[in-house]
């Protein structure tokens, strides 16, 4: 695998670390908020982003390159609302797609086809990443500030569990 391959790779580790400790923020947020679902959520969001950091951290390693881990820039302490801060979550997914496609694009140019096969897994991963966060926001805009639905909302995303994802 070229170096440019694994210095990309390299910096995607610390972009999905990035990501968990966004989602660690926005996990404190809904805490403060008294929000414990979608805290529990937004927690459990955060140790999967950790996990895909891991799993290229992992891929890395295997295939004998260097791993550098860079700083990570601080997360936005506060959003105006819940719904807000999965907002931000969405435009971070979307944003984390692009990042894979333009990884994926630079190991289909280098033929770095292990890396593809890695990537493959993550392309995968992406669209349903973009799915859910796209589906609560569109209950967070359908409720609005209606009080009791966004009770409802909390209690529904506090049901997630490790293998529903
Ligand atoms: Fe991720
Ligand atoms: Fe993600």
């Amino acid at each position: 695998m070229v170096l440019r391959v694994q210095e990309a790779i390299n910096e995607q580790v610390n972009n999905e670390l990035s990501s968990s400790y966004s989602y660690l923020a926005m996990s404190a947020f809904c805490e403060s908020q008294n929000f414990r679902g979608c805290a529990k959520w937004f927690r459990m969001q955060s140790e999967e982003e950790t996990g895909h950091a891991m799993k290229l951290f992992d891929f890395l390693i295997a295939r004998g390159a260097n791993v550098t881990l860079d700083a990570i820039s601080r997360p936005a302490p506060t959003y105006k609302s819940i719904a807000q801060a999965f907002e931000t979550a969405l435009k971070q997914e979307i944003e984390v797609s692009r990042q894979i496609d333009h990884l994926y694009e630079l190991a289909f140019r280098e033929k770095a086809f292990s890396a593809m096969a890695e990537l493959n897994w993550f392309l995968t991963e992406q669209v349903e990443e973009e799915r859910q966060v796209r589906e609560i926001v569109a209950k967070f805009n359908l409720v609005k500030n209606d009080a009791a639905a966004l009770l409802e909302i909390d209690k529904e995303l506090g049901a997630r569990s490790a293998e529903a994802k």
